[in-house]
């Protein structure tokens, strides 16, 4: 499939805002003073009213403004249209729920477009900080309206990383552990922002050099993966493959530490914790 006229792209980038800036309100609102929280079936994986409200919201204006044989792919709601032209939105209204429960102020309406399985579009709005990342294939990638681009650190000694640890994290060996131990002791340092939108936004932006992370679904990276590659950035499996966005797993840099993160990450080998009592 041919990649969609900038002309669509640009106005499917218009509407996304629209719909994430109308998600941000609905997260304002609920910020500090949440009525329900529940697990959604694995330890630690919330969700609340803010996270269905704020999919409502996305959900709204999305139905208002793509065209009906765009699939639609939200993380609350689950797939909720098919995908006939091979168009595919993939959204999560509250990216960073744990955060958002315990009001540490990092987490993101994340809404991205795939075209054939490759992200072409995205927009993630931070509505804590109102940081607005925007990018569409061959439209550049801003921050607030302003052109952004990858840093240009080249040493991993000199980067500052980021990642996270999936919820099943206590139920595999691919935990993710070992690989954090190994980048911290190799670079600046690694952050844990437990927002998988922001992390890649970051990156974009040149806030943070690298992010690598396992177990994440395509409504988590579809707008970041789009928003980091515009910015200049590189995105791909671990070991440098082409990025399967279902395969849940990702690396993305500034492109210059990313033959090094990746040949770093083929070498690492599990650690599992011992049960504590
Ligand atoms: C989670 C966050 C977190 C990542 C998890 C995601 P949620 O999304 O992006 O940083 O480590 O894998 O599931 O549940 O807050 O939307
Ligand atoms: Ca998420
Ligand atoms: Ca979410």
């Amino acid at each position: 499939m041919p990649l969609p006229p900038e002309s669509d792209l640009q106005r499917w980038l218009d509407s996304a805002t629209e719909a994430a800036l109308a998600a941000g309100a609905v997260l304002q609102h609920h910020w500090g003073n949440l009525t329900t929280i529940d697990e959604k079936g694995r330890s630690g994986d919330l969700v609340t009213e803010a996270d269905r409200e704020a999919e409502n919201a996305v959900m709204a204006v999305l139905e208002r403004h793509v065209p009906a044989n765009h699939g639609i792919l939200a993380e609350e709601s689950g797939a909720v249209r098919d995908q006939a032209s091979g168009l595919l939105w993939a959204i999560d209204p509250l990216d960073g729920t744990t955060n958002y429960t315990h009001q540490y102020p990092f987490c993101a309406v994340s809404i991205g477009l795939l075209a054939e399985g490759e992200p072409v579009l995205g927009v993630i709005y931070d509505p804590i900080h109102r940081d607005l990342f925007r990018a569409a294939k061959s439209l550049g990638a801003t921050l607030n309206r302003r052109p952004i681009q990858v840093s240009t650190t080249d040493q991993l000694a000199q980067s500052l990383l980021v990642t996270g640890f999936a919820y099943d994290r206590r139920e595999t060996p691919d935990n993710n552990y070992a690989e954090f131990c190994h980048f911290t002791h190799l670079t600046q340092g690694v952050r844990r922002g437990g927002a998988a939108a922001i992390d890649l936004a970051y990156v974009a932006c040149g806030r943070l050099d690298g992010y690598w992370e396992r177990g994440l679904s395509p409504w988590d990276i579809t707008a970041g993966v789009a928003i980091v590659r515009e910015a200049g950035g590189q995105v791909t499996g671990y070991d440098g493959a082409p990025l399967d966005v279902m395969s849940g797993r990702l690396l993305a840099t500034n492109g210059h530490i990313h033959q090094t993160m990746s040949q770093t990450l083929g070498k690492i080998t599990p650690l599992v914790l011992p049960a504590l009592t």
